[in-house]
């Protein structure tokens, strides 16, 4: 019998690449540790690890330069990139939520978030023609600062609220990791994805997040 094909995997640094490698080595694949220093990709022994920016995660894999990889669904809808999501992996959960000052009633005008497309189609379903603005980190502040009347961003743990005087008025999206697969991989590399996909599924993942 012939080796199954060595695939090429998309992880985010940080957090969600721990997580990942470790559901991964639990799904089946012999991945060693990176290699520490600032080396960007490295052979896994069972798959080649290609690491990057969580936002560029959907680029990479829906353009096939990774067969496969790891990001949060929020960054998924916010890439607007079309590639397959077969597996929940139950991790890194939070929620993309509109957020106002504690007991603000006024109209939304402008928003600002790290999500402006999702932002804005979100809007368009509440019927709201508000400005949105792009912003690149400590969104909350747009509000405080009064650069915004409300702002869309990740609330995990909620204490960055209840820091700052904030409150989330509705959640938009439930986001948590998701093993995402480039469509022409899934069927040119098939003997190697989909035995990996039906590993992470039999693990539940998302009951044991
Ligand atoms: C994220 C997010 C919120 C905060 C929410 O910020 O943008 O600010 O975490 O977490 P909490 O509910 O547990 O307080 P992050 O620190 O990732 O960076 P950013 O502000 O630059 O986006």
């Amino acid at each position: 019998m012939s080796k199954p094909t060595k695939l090429t995997l998309a992880l985010p640094k940080g957090r969600v690449m721990h997580h990942s490698l470790t559901l991964l080595r639990a799904a089946g694949l012999d991945l060693s540790a990176p290699p520490g220093g600032r080396a960007l990709q490295y052979d896994a022994g069972g798959a080649r690890i290609i690491e990057m920016r969580n936002t560029d995660v959907p680029t990479y894999v829906d353009l096939g330069v990774a067969d496969a990889g790891v990001v949060g669904k929020d960054v998924l809808l916010e890439s607007g990139r079309s590639v397959y999501e077969p597996v929940d992996l139950g991790f890194a959960r939070c929620r993309l939520s509109l957020i106002r000052p504690l007991g603000a009633t006024g109209p939304v005008r402008r928003v600002a978030s790290k999500y402006p497309r999702t932002t804005r189609a979100y809007l368009q379903r509440r019927g709201l023609s508000a400005e949105v603005i792009k912003l690149a980190g400590n969104v909350e502040l747009a509000c405080l600062a009064g650069l915004a009347d409300a702002v869309v961003d990740i609330v995990e743990t909620g204490g960055t609220l209840r820091a700052n005087d904030l409150e989330e008025v509705e959640v938009i999206v439930i986001s948590s990791a998701r093993f995402v697969v480039n469509r022409a991989a899934l069927k040119l590399k098939t003997d190697a994805l989909r035995p990996l996909i039906d590993a992470l599924r039999a693990l539940n993942p998302v009951k044991m997040a």
